[in-house]
């Protein structure tokens, strides 16, 4: 497996470092705009590979698509991060034309390349990748939910007192601080329902917590987070390396289900070597589907700037 990430800024290099560590890519291709960034970073973590146990080879390039030719994988994390105050939504004008230039350039030297969308406003980038590509919608991966499901389960984990391992939940909708849907009705600590455990208004405030996971952090860093950013996509990743069939909630183009069409929002998939196999559709209570409108609504709002 060849994989490319765009961007050898903190998420970028988190990518390609848990994708390393991890140990199922072959060659791991990064690539920056800023001379000598991305050759630097290859650098500095293909000097981890004999500390850390990998094989994969990371070779950096200042902006040579050519380098990146024949990617399995390819993980868009250029644009601007969000700063403290600011939105996702906010990053649309400067980011739209640099995710539609990756892409294209992506798809000029692989085009059967899984392109997997971290820059913000992630589900609208998705959108944008759609429209500006005639790449068939399974190979276009939206990363979002699966983040916003790991923060929900590290708020419910502290919440209940439980270890990590022990919980599961999930996040579907838009990935913005008001979009987020945690379903909080569905999760659980090793099968038993948290609302055995929890308040209705603790999970109430596990729900709020998790929504603005990005901005808290946004926050206390001065700048996006990267290490959950990048563990999350390394899973997506090697998801499609090992042809797991695992579900996560991603961002993909919607044709019907869930009462959406011509949209990219968080919705449960199963990933396989083909990137997006299948969507799942869960039946979701009157309250969630409402919110789900809600969020498909804020969604669209941030596509509607990109004409
Ligand atoms: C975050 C960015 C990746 O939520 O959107 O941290």
């Amino acid at each position: 497996m060849k994989v490319t990430v765009v961007g050898a800024g903190a998420v970028g290099a988190s990518c390609a470092e848990y994708i390393a560590i991890k140990d199922f890519a072959s060659e791991i291709v990064v690539l920056d705009i800023k001379e000598g960034f991305a050759e630097g970073k290859a650098m500095d973590l293909m000097q981890t590979a004999s500390l850390n146990g990998f094989d994969s080879k990371i070779t950096g390039t200042t902006g040579d698509y050519s380098k990146t030719a024949g990617s399995d994988v390819a993980v868009i994390t250029s644009g601007i991060p969000r700063k403290p105050g600011m939105t996702r939504e906010e990053l649309i004008g400067i980011n739209a034309g640099i995710v539609k230039m990756v892409a294209t350039s992506l798809i000029e030297h692989s085009p059967n390349v899984i392109i997997i969308v971290v820059s913000n406003p992630m589900d609208t980038m998705t959108y944008l990748v759609h429209k500006a590509t005639g790449l068939s919608k399974n190979r276009i991966i939206g990363m979002g939910g699966a983040l916003d499901s790991a923060r929900f389960k590290y708020r419910l984990a502290e919440a209940l007192g439980a270890p990590i391992s022990d919980v599961d939940g999930m996040v579907i909708g838009g990935h913005s601080d008001t979009g987020m849907i945690p379903l909080t009705r569905l999760a659980a600590r090793n099968s038993v329902k948290v609302s055995e455990f929890l308040s209705e208004e603790r999970l109430e405030q596990v729900a709020a917590d998790t929504k603005v996971g990005g901005a808290t952090l946004t926050g206390l860093l001065g700048t996006s987070a990267w290490y959950a950013p990048g563990a999350a996509v390394s899973e997506m990743v090697k998801a499609i390396a090992l042809d797991s069939k695992n579900i996560f909630p991603c961002s993909t183009l919607l044709n019907g289900e869930y009462g959406q069409s011509d949209i990219c929002i968080g919705v449960p998939v199963v990933i396989g070597k083909d990137g997006i196999e299948k969507i799942v559709e869960i039946e979701l209570s009157a309250a969630e589907k409402e919110q789900f409108a809600v969020s498909a609504e804020g969604v669209r709002k941030t596509n509607a700037l990109l004409s």
